[in-house]
Formats: structure tokens, sequence, C-alpha cells
């Protein structure tokens, strides 16, 4: 049964590094990118998820915010998130790097979440680099003015066109590097420079696992890839390693 061979996988080939993306929020009622009825398919990211849209068109930037934030005020951890909390409390899992800006990994209880494009938490100046909750920036909505110059504040995430946060992408490469197995859930991985992280791990020996309802152009070198859901998938490992225990 291919829950029991990540189960061994994860067993067999320590540490695992687990990354996600929007797929592990579906569940939660989060639309993710490039499934059809995803974000990308009823918005252009150009006009709306990219830095020169926010110079050109702020007020739309932040409409579309304020829309995801919306579907995000709703949304519950789901059994995927907190599958991965339960696995890394019990020593299965080094640490999670996700691409998801909505925080249910850490509501859910895990604990060493690296955010590689951000979070909707905080809204951050472009010019001075403050930081406000986001709760202030919505509260000013059509336009969030940074408290200390006035600029117009961004959203607290990467957009098209910005650099990653280094620190996040630099520990999420480390990890990679230094996985047994990166298990990854949820992603296309079709975008950079994420989507060169099951590069890192494989260059280093490390195996890898793939989580996702469609195919990724990493299929062929994973040694296990299951087009199952999220949710109901890490369920299963947990239980079956859970039953285990830590010591395996
Ligand atoms: N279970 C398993 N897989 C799922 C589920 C689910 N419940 N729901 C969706 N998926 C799969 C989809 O089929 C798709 O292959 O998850 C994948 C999500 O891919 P994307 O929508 O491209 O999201 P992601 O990979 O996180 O995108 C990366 O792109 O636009 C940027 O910044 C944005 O962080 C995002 C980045």
């Amino acid at each position: 049964m291919s829950v029991d061979r990540l189960a061994e996988l994860l067993r067999g080939r320590q540490p695992c590094v687990v990354l996600t993306g929007a797929g592990i929020s579906t569940e939660s009622g989060i639309p993710d990118f490039r499934s059809a009825g995803g974000i990308w398919e009823r918005y252009d990211p150009y006009e709306v998820g990219h830095i020169d849209s926010l110079r050109r068109d702020p007020a739309r930037v932040w409409e579309f915010y304020a829309l995801r934030l919306d579907a995000l005020a709703q949304a519950e951890p789901n059994d995927g998130h907190h599958a991965l909390a339960r696995l890394e409390e019990l020593g299965w899992i080094r640490a999670l790097v996700t691409q998801n800006v909505d925080g249910l990994h850490q509501r859910a209880g895990s604990r060493d979440v690296v955010e590689v494009h951000g979070s909707l938490r905080e809204a951050q100046c472009p010019a001075c680099g403050v930081r406000v909750p986001m709760a202030d920036a919505i509260a000013s909505l059509p336009l969030p003015a940074c408290p200390d110059c006035g600029e117009v504040l961004k959203p607290g995430v990467v957009m098209f066109g910005e650099l990653l946060p280094v620190e996040a992408i630099e520990r999420a490469q480390q990890l990679a590097a230094e996985a047994g197995l990166l298990l990854v859930v949820g992603s296309s991985l079709e975008v950079h420079p994420v989507a060169g992280l099951p590069g890192e791990t494989l260059a280093a020996g490390g195996a890898l696992a793939l989580v996702n309802h469609g195919a990724t152009s990493w299929d062929s070198r994973a040694e296990l890839v299951l087009d199952a859901g999220a949710g109901e998938t890490l369920r299963a490992v947990a239980a079956a390693l859970d039953i285990l225990g830590s010591d395996g």
C-alpha cells in the first residue's frame, strides 16, 4: 500500500524535511493557484501579484489581498496540517518549508516552519521596511499607508518580481541539502527558487517523495509519487508511525 511505502521511507530516510504548497490548504477552503478554478485562473498574477502592479495600481492589489484574507479568516487547519504537526512532535519531521502564507501550519502546532514566501500576518513598507499587523493595514483600506513614511504598504508576502527573504530561502536550501527524505505535499513545483529544492536533496544523495494531485516535473526522479489527497494520506501516515512511536 502506498501509504505503507511512505511510512517506510519516513522511517528509513531520516532526517525528513517537508515542503508544502497551496495544495495542503485547499481542504481548509483556501483555493490553490494552478488547479482548475485556482486563483491564477480568476486573476491575472501580473495585475495583482507582481511588485510592479503594486506600484501601478496599489488599490487593486489590496482589493485582491483583502479577498484572500477573507477566505483565510474562515479557514481552519485540516487533517494534513495536523498530521504534519504530529509527525514533527514525534520526531519524524526535522522542519517544514512552506510556500503558503496562510499560517495554518503554525496554527496546527508545527513549530519549525520556514515561510519562504512570507506571510499574511503583516503588511510591510516597501520604502522603509516598517512592518505593521495585517489587521491595521486592512483597517485603513483602500490604501494602507506606512505610519512612518506615508508610503503605501504591501502585504508581507513575496510578490512576483521580488527576491525571497534571504534567511528563509538559504535555510530551506540547507535543510533540503541535508534531508534524507524531502517530502513534497500539494505543490506543482513550478515557481523557482523553491521548485529547485528537490534538486538540492537529490544532489546530496537524499530521496524525494511527492503527495500531490497531478504531475510535477520532478515525478520521474522521485522514490515515490502519490497522486492522492494531502489530508487523507498524511493522516494515514501519521497513524501508521504514531502506532510505531518515535523510536521507529
Ligand atoms: N491534495 C493533494 N494535492 C492537491 C490538493 C489536495 N487536497 N489540492 C490541490 N492539490 C495540488 C494541485 O493539483 C497542484 O498540483 O496542489 C498543487 C498546488 O499547486 P499550485 O496551485 O501551483 O500552488 P503552489 O505550488 O503552492 O504555488 C507556488 O506560486 O503563485 C505562486 O506564491 C504563489 O506560493 C505560490 C507559488
